[in-house]
């Protein structure tokens, strides 16, 4: 069976993960989410106080920054040189952080190449802002989702709840509108859509409709990439 490559891009907290990582499950695919890449990044600024104005400190940090990650059975678990970090890069200081380190030309060119060497062999389901126009412009399969804002931050809220944390909904969505705003007026790879992109408005489906409806998309595509049978 042939293998695509399958690009989730879209705006912040619409359900690029879920969907992705469901994906990924299913079609037995690994599932790369490139914002936890820049999240770690931005965590090891944080951790070492770089700021992303000093242009050498952020190019000798880079190839000190190793990141990978292991699928545990709480799902992908994110590590920065060796350790665990998967709780701190979701904690609001690095989301508050992290679009201005997504922003910096160096920081995109170190992820990009390792993103792409993690697609070498295809079979592979990324999510993230830029991957069906910059990392994979020739993914088979490319899908951008958008959501309504209300319905984002409310995601985000829950997400926040369920690990036991509080955050006040109007401070999510203040994060979520700006952290939209500057990754898609950057000069670096902006967030928007590939212009062959499939654009799904998951506001009113569960994850269970959106895995389907993607999972139909990306058979059709395997199948017509598929030689064409000798009888
Ligand atoms: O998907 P996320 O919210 O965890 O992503 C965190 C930030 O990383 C997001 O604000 C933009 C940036 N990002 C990016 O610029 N390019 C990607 N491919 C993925 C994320």
């Amino acid at each position: 069976m042939k293998k695509i490559i399958i690009a989730i891009d879209g705006y912040s907290s619409c359900g690029k993960s879920t969907l992705a990582k469901a994906l990924g499950k299913v079609l037995g695919y690994a599932y790369i989410d490139t914002g936890a890449m820049y999240r770690a990044v931005t965590y090891y600024f944080l951790e070492h106080e770089i700021s992303v104005d000093d242009e050498l400190a952020v190019r000798n940090a880079l190839p000190l920054i190793n990141i990978h990650f292991e699928s545990s059975e709480n799902g992908n678990q994110t590590f920065l040189n060796g350790k665990n970090v998967e709780t701190e890069i979701r904690q609001m200081r690095v989301s508050n952080y992290v679009s201005p380190v997504a922003a910096v030309s160096a920081v995109r060119k170190a992820m990009v190449e390792q993103q792409q060497m993690m697609g070498k062999q295809k079979g592979i389901v990324m999510d993230g802002r830029d991957i069906g126009t910059v990392v994979f412009p020739a993914a088979e399969l490319k899908i951008f989702l958008t959501a309504e804002p209300e319905i984002r931050t409310q995601r985000r809220y829950d997400e926040y709840l369920h690990k036991g944390t509080t955050v006040d909904f109007e401070v999510i969505k203040t994060n979520l509108l700006e952290r939209d705003h500057i990754d898609s007026t950057r000069s670096d790879s902006p967030l928007k859509k590939a212009e062959n992109a499939i654009v799904i408005d998951n506001s009113y489906l569960s994850p269970t409709e959106q895995l389907e409806i993607v999972l139909d998309l990306a058979r059709e595509k395997i199948q017509s990439l598929a030689p064409p049978s000798k009888s």
